[in-house]
């Protein structure tokens, strides 16, 4: 659980920490010959075509009209929930009318968390209601109200320090947002650390730069060995509240109660489509997305633009005729909120196969303007082919390559060896929306989605139909 959590907290370095390439390596290195530019730039040709037909062609707003059809349709897909069994069957009925190869579901246990009735309000110094979201895998309040006075803190040091007033009390975590990375941390494991000196409750500040009185929700995981206490994100606007009179010395009384539990486990799929590879049909281009979200929000941006995408990269191939060497795989992960539970299964029931995954896409982290894709490959020569693959999307100015390894879901492929790529795009204002209920359509642009759906298909196409797999 800790290394899940770890590996969530990789989502947020896109575009920040990246590496700049310096391609001027390319024009020395011996296996980056003639014919290999020659076939880049025969590819290119194609990936001209894709990004013409999805742009200004017949393809034009049908990632974001199929996309809100969806969302409307199901709204929320929380892992363990019959509606997004139903989100899944809606797919794979898609899938195959759309003609595509080995369309199947693939099953995997599942954890099932129910969030039930919650609310908690301040009792004094005045009344308020507080806008609460429980935090994944929280127990409840056992049926009954829990009330008590808060201890305000800004990080675990000052919790440690004050060690000796939290008996008894909620805990409030009233962090100063240094990025999701840092601060994700309160929420992660604020609750096990408020319990180890006797807290109630844990009441942690969304993790979000911006706030319109939006609790975010998200996954929490217990330390063991430690009592279990009820764990909430509380809204920007109530932790600094809290926090402004605490400082001024004015004791807060709050009141929680929250029917979360955990259920027994379930079974969930991840949802696999394909063009078989007319060459090479055992070697594989993957592109993902996750199909499940939060039971908040509709899960259009996190991640239903990034499922929808990786869809559609396979549908406008098909549509335009191309026929890659390699097969080229969609697969829609689920249960990726709950802790990266379908790639997991994925990773193990495939491990045998990884080392002819070429490489493995995903997209998990906003589909706004696209400026490129990142590459976790470590071999130059892989280097510089997917920098001159991007020199093609140059009328959709992504041709951006960061290096390094971005990821959540497919952090388990590239730990296998796989080289990594995520969708690098402007996505400065995904965790003002991200597990709140602001997540909805109206976050989607249409335009740039088929940017992202031309990315998308036109670099996976592109892997995909090279003679050999992207050398490690
Ligand atoms: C590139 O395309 C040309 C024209 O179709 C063809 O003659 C040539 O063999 C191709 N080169 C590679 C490396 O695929
Ligand atoms: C609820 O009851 C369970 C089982 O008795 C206990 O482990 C847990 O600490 C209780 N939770 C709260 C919030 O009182
Ligand atoms: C909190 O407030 C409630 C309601 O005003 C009161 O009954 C209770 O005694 C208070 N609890 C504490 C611990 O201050
Ligand atoms: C914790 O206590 C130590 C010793 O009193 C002090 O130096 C430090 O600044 C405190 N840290 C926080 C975060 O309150
Ligand atoms: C193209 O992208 C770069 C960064 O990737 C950005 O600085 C530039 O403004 C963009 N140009 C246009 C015309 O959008
Ligand atoms: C990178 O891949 C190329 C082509 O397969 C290979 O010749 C080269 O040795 C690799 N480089 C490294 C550093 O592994
Ligand atoms: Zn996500």
């Amino acid at each position: 659980m800790k290394q899940i959590l770890l590996t969530t907290f990789l989502v947020i370095t896109v575009g920040v920490n990246c590496i700049e390439f310096d391609a001027k390596i390319c024009d020395s290195l011996p296996q980056f010959d003639g014919r290999l530019r020659e076939r880049i730039a025969n590819i290119s040709t194609d990936v001209q075509k894709i990004i013409d037909y999805v742009v200004n062609g017949a393809d034009r707003g049908v990632t974001y009209n199929e996309l809100a059809k969806f969302v409307d349709t199901f709204g929320s897909r929380l892992v363990g929930t019959k509606n997004l069994e139903n989100a899944i069957d809606y797919m794979l009925d898609l899938l195959k009318t759309e003609g595509h190869d080995n369309v199947h579901g693939e099953p995997c246990a599942v954890p099932v968390w129910t969030r039930g009735k919650e609310w908690a309000q301040m009792n004094s110094p005045r009344v308020k209601p507080l806008n609460i979201l429980g935090l994944g895998y929280s127990v409840g309040t056992n049926g009954t109200v829990l009330t008590g006075e808060v201890v305000v803190v800004k990080t675990f040091d000052e919790l440690k320090n004050r060690s000796n007033e939290v008996k008894g009390k909620f805990v409030v975590y009233n962090f100063d947002f240094k990025g999701y990375g840092e601060s994700v941390e309160y929420r992660g494991r604020g609750a096990s650390e408020a319990a180890k000196y006797g807290a109630i409750a844990a009441l942690v500040r969304s993790v979000t730069p911006l706030s319109i009185n939006s609790p975010h929700t998200g996954m929490q995981s217990y330390a063991s060995g430690v009592v279990k206490i009820p764990a909430v994100s509380i809204t920007v606007e109530d932790a600094e509240l809290f926090g402004r009179l605490a400082a001024r010395g004015v004791k807060v009384n709050v009141s929680l109660y929250m029917e979360a539990r955990m259920e027994a486990e379930g079974t969930s799929r991840n949802t696999v489509s394909e063009i078989k590879g007319t060459d090479k049909p055992d070697e594989v281009v993957l592109v993902s997305g996750h199909l499940d979200s939060w039971d908040v929000g509709q899960g259009a941006m996190d991640d239903g633009g990034g499922a929808f995408i990786s869809w559609r990269a396979l549908s406008v191939i098909k549509k335009l005729g191309l026929k890659p060497k390699r097969t080229l795989r969609s697969v829609l992960w689920t249960g990726e909120e709950m802790g990266l539970i379908g790639v997991q299964n994925y990773a193990k029931e495939h491990a045998s196969e990884l080392s002819k995954m070429s490489i493995a896409m995903e997209s998990d982290i906003g589909t706004f303007t696209p400026f490129g894709i990142s590459f976790s490959g470590t071999n130059t020569t892989a280097q510089c082919i997917v920098n001159e693959v991007l020199k093609a999307l140059n009328p959709i100015n992504a041709t951006h390559m960061s290096l390094g390894k971005d990821g959540s879901d497919i952090d388990f492929l590239m730990a296998a060896g796989v080289p990594g790529s995520s969708l690098d795009n402007r996505h400065e204002t995904y965790f003002y929306y991200h597990h709140s209920n602001g997540d909805t359509m109206t976050v989607e642009d249409s335009h740039q989605l088929d940017l992202c759906t031309a990315v998308w298909a036109a670099t996976s196409y592109a892997f995909a139909a090279l003679d050999d797999m992207l050398p490690r």
